[in-house]
């Protein structure tokens, strides 16, 4: 029998790329999703790709009723993964409520759920905004939660230590940045803010839906002046949640891991490379520093390496070549 388990904003970027790998894992996976910030291809992808219909259900998460119901009618569901929030830091500065009630508030449900059904297994979607502005490079888990830069950061730290509060099983997966799609381009971000993050306004550049891209400061402390991120792709970010999963399941526990590769790239290096793999221009002017943004973050890989055997194995190259596929098939 498969093992069930419940994806929670599994119609979303990361969501639907992880609904992929543990179907072809062996997992069952069922979408909860309100589709606030998703699309309805992402649904018609997943079922295309993997050529079967994964069952979904409409359920906004911070609706303990409804979640309720949903626990009662899926008795056996061996864990959950909760992708649920929203993502936008930018949004979450203007509009922090709306941050604090969806993250906070879909956790807190979550968690009663499972408390109630007495299900343990849980996978958090956290982030490495975790670390704030980070004092030491490469960060890793040891690392301390520094001041958050926005309510977005803030919702993470909340979630992380409400779940390490609690009874439950756990891992804490703190993404640094994803990017890309799947190869085959039938799934990816259909965010409404998806192109408030760096890679999807290059594409949207490149395509033309934008007239520039601007870069936020260069006049950084790194080689080329512009902020350095650790890029992941989506793909493999998708694994790193199979893996954990298995992991889990076998060794009951509360672990957190961070989710890079390692490997600092600037603004300017992802805008080069996409230029290069795509054999595009990509139109961009300096403009000035962004308020809250990070000179450089990138991750110490070596826990989840040694633990849980994962390892990035696709490059960015592979990344922005996927990035640009999905950018020319979400317009057809
Ligand atoms: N994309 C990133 O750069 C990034 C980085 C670090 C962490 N994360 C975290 O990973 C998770 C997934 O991010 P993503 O990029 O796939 O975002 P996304 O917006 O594409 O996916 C989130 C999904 O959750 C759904 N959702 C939101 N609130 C809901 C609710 N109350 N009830 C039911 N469904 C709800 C949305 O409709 C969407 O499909 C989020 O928790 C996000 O904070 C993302």
């Amino acid at each position: 029998m498969k093992k069930k388990i419940l994806v929670t904003g599994g119609a979303g970027y990361i969501g639907s790329h992880t609904v992929v790998e543990l179907f072809l894992s062996g997992y069952q996976p069922i979408i909860v999703d309100n589709m606030c910030n998703t699309s309805e291809r992402n649904i018609i992808g997943i079922n295309n790709l993997l050529k079967t219909t994964i069952p979904f259900h409409n359920i906004d998460c911070t609706d303990l009723d409804q979640m309720n119901i949903f626990f009662e009618n899926h008795k056996d569901i061996h864990a959950v993964i909760h992708f649920a929030a929203y993502k936008s830091v930018g949004e979450s500065i203007e509009n922090p409520e709306k941050y604090y009630k969806n993250n906070i508030g879909s956790t807190e449900v979550l968690l009663k759920c499972l408390e109630k059904q007495k299900l343990k297994n849980l996978i958090f979607s956290s982030s490495c905004t975790v670390y704030g502005m980070p004092d030491k490079l490469p960060v890793n888990e040891g690392s301390p939660f520094k001041r958050a830069e926005s309510p977005y950061g803030e919702t993470k730290q909340k979630c992380e230590v409400l779940i390490k509060d609690n009874a439950c099983n756990s891992v804490s997966l703190r993404y640094f940045n994803p990017i890309g799609s799947h190869d085959s381009g039938l799934i990816g971000d259909c965010s409404s803010d998806n192109a408030s993050n760096l890679v999807p306004i290059v594409a949207e550049v490149a395509f033309g839906i934008r007239e520039r891209l601007i870069v936020n400061g260069n006049d950084y402390d790194t080689h080329d002046g512009t902020c350095i991120r650790d890029y992941i792709h989506v793909q493999d970010l998708a694994l790193a949640h199979v893996r954990a999963l298995d992991y889990l399941l076998a060794k009951e526990g509360k672990y957190i891991f961070n989710v890079g590769t390692g490997n600092g790239l600037s603004v300017l290096d992802i805008v080069n490379t996409f230029e290069q793999v795509n054999n595009l221009k990509v139109n961009y002017v300096i403009g000035p520093r962004r308020e809250g943004d990070i000179e450089k973050i990138y991750s110490d890989g070596s826990l989840i390496k040694n633990i849980l055997g994962w390892e990035a194995m696709r490059s960015t190259k592979d990344a922005l070549i996927s990035a640009w596929k999905w950018q020319n098939s979400k317009m057809l």
